[in-house]
């Protein structure tokens, strides 16, 4: 019954966060606080005033209010969730009630719950839930550091290592949730990654909202990339990015991500299977965007120019388009691979043109 209510209440959310936006202006010039999504506890005011307070309230206690308001949770307010804040609070002793997920998401919990990995780790796990975001605001980065709180990275790569020919760039340019979940329509995010510290020893890692306002200068930051403004970009800007000597430190990184994801975590069969991604054929020129951070930590995605692709399949020197790899024996691929790394269509292909910069770069590192 109260999911029922809440998501009717949902529905109509497009009008309420009108007129949310609109007392979000009135209180930004009144001076005050600038927000009023959070409800209001009587005497306690609005719950942002102290918990969106990061120095008042101490960390365990802080709600990034930025982060927060991006969430579909900031649209249905504290209370949804904490409906039992005392009038008193935070003096009165009483512990705020903390709603569980299964009480809006039922169908996601009941199909997690049908999966082995339900007893090893919970919806709190992998989820914050005042800062949630759908999946396709989510990087792939984010994505896995989820999963490496429990599944740390080094121990990952060694035991994909054993079946996984390059385990680590693997585990870089997927999601684990990829051959982890029934997951469905991949596209490729490329992210802006930005080097940090020296350029022989420096790593790379996807810059942020900060990062690249400073470097668009006062622009939106989409105008690193899309020169031109139309909210698209074209093989030709990648190109000019790809080239622009003001950029040295920054990279593309493609990441082969699911649109949809499920909620059991397994071992899928098919993904032993190589040419479950290593395929070949303009069937799987998957579509890609340029996956720009939000103030809020959220993506927002700009379409690349889909043609183009195809157009550089004869063009590049580092594109390898093979279909005689279709049969997908492992050896067949290992074996291809001896032969002089000459694999990888699709995506692979793509990728590694998309993002040439980045191993041009690593050659002059060694
Ligand atoms: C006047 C400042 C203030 C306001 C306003 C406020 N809180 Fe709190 N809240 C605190 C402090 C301080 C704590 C730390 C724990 C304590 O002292 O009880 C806290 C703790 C909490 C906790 C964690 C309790 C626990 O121990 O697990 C929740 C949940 C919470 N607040 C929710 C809310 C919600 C929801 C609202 C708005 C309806 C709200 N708070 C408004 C100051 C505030
Ligand atoms: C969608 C449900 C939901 C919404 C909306 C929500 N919370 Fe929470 N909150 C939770 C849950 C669940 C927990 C317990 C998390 C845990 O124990 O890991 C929690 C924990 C907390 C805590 C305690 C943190 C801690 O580590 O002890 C505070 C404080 C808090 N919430 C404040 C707020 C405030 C303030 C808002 C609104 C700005 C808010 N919450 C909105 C579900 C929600
Ligand atoms: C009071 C209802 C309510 C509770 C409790 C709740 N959610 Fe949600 N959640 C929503 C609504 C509404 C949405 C918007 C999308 C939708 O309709 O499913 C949402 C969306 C999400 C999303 C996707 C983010 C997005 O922007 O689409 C995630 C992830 C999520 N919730 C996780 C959780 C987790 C984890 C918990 C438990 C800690 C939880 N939710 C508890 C109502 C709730
Ligand atoms: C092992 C990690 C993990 C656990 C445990 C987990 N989730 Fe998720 N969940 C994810 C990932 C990864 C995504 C996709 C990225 C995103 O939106 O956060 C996701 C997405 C979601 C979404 C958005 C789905 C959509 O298609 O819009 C909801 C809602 C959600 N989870 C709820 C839950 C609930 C409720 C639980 C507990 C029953 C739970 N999750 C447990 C990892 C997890
Ligand atoms: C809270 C801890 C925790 C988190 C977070 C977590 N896992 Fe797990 N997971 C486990 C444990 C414990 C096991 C069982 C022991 C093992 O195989 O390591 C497991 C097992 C697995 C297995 C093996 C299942 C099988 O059938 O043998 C897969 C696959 C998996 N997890 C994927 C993921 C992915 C993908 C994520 C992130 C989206 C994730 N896990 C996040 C704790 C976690
Ligand atoms: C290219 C597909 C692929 C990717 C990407 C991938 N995995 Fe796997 N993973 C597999 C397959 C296939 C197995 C089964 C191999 C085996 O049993 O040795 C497996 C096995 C596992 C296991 C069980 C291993 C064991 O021996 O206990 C865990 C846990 C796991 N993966 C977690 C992850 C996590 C976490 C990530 C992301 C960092 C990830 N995987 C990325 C395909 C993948
Ligand atoms: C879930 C999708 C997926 C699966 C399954 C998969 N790969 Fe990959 N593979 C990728 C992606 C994505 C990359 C990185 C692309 C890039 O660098 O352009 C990659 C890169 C590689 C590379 C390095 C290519 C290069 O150009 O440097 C090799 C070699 C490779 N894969 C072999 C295999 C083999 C052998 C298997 C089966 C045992 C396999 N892959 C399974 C997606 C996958």
């Amino acid at each position: 019954m109260k999911t029922e209510i809440i998501k009717w209440t949902f529905r109509l959310l497009p009008a309420l966060a009108l007129l949310a936006a609109a007392s979000i202006a009135l209180a930004t010039d009144a001076g005050g606080p600038g927000y009023s999504y959070g409800g209001t506890a009587g005497k306690s005011g609005n719950c942002l005033d102290c918990h969106g307070n990061a120095k008042g309230i101490g960390d365990r206690y802080f709600i990034d209010p930025v982060k927060y308001g991006h969430t579909s949770h900031a649209r249905i307010g504290c209370p949804a969730c904490h409906d039992t804040v005392g009038r008193g609070h935070p003096g009165d002793q009483l512990v705020p009630a903390k709603t569980g997920c299964l009480e809006c998401h039922g169908d996601k919990a009941a199909e997690y719950a049908r999966t082995p990995h339900a007893a090893n780790a919970s919806c709190g796990d992998c989820h914050d839930p005042h800062r949630v975001n759908a999946p396709n605001e989510i990087s792939g980065q984010e994505m896995n550091r989820m999963c490496a709180s429990c599944h740390k990275k080094e121990s990952m790569a060694a035991k994909h290592a054993r079946w996984l020919p390059q385990a680590d760039l693997h585990l870089d340019m997927l999601p684990c949730t990829t051959c982890h979940t029934g997951s469905k329509n991949y596209v490729i995010n490329l992210y802006i990654i930005k080097r940090e510290g020296d350029r022989r020893k420096g790593v790379f890692r996807v810059a942020d909202f900060a990062e690249l306002e400073k470097i668009a200068a006062g622009k939106d930051i989409r105008s690193i990339i899309d020169r031109n403004g139309d909210n698209y970009i074209s093989l030709a800007e990648l190109g000019l990015f790809n080239r622009n000597p003001a950029y040295g430190h920054l990279r593309l990184q493609g990441v082969l991500t699911p649109e949809t994801v499920t909620h059991n975590f397994e071992i899928l069969q098919n993904r032993w299977d190589c040419t479950f991604c290593h395929a070949s054929g303009p069937g799987a020129m998957q579509t890609s965007f340029i996956a720009l951070p939000e103030k809020s930590g959220a993506f927002r995605r700009v379409a690349v120019e889909k043609g183009a692709v195809l157009d550089t399949l004869n063009g590049p020197p580092d594109f390898y388009l093979t279909g005689a790899s279709r049969n997908g024996t492992l050896n067949n691929i290992g074996l291809a691979i001896i032969a002089g790394g000459m694999v990888m269509p699709v995506g692979h292909g793509f990728l590694r043109f998309l993002t040439r910069k980045n191993r041009k770069g690593k050659e002059h590192q060694s």
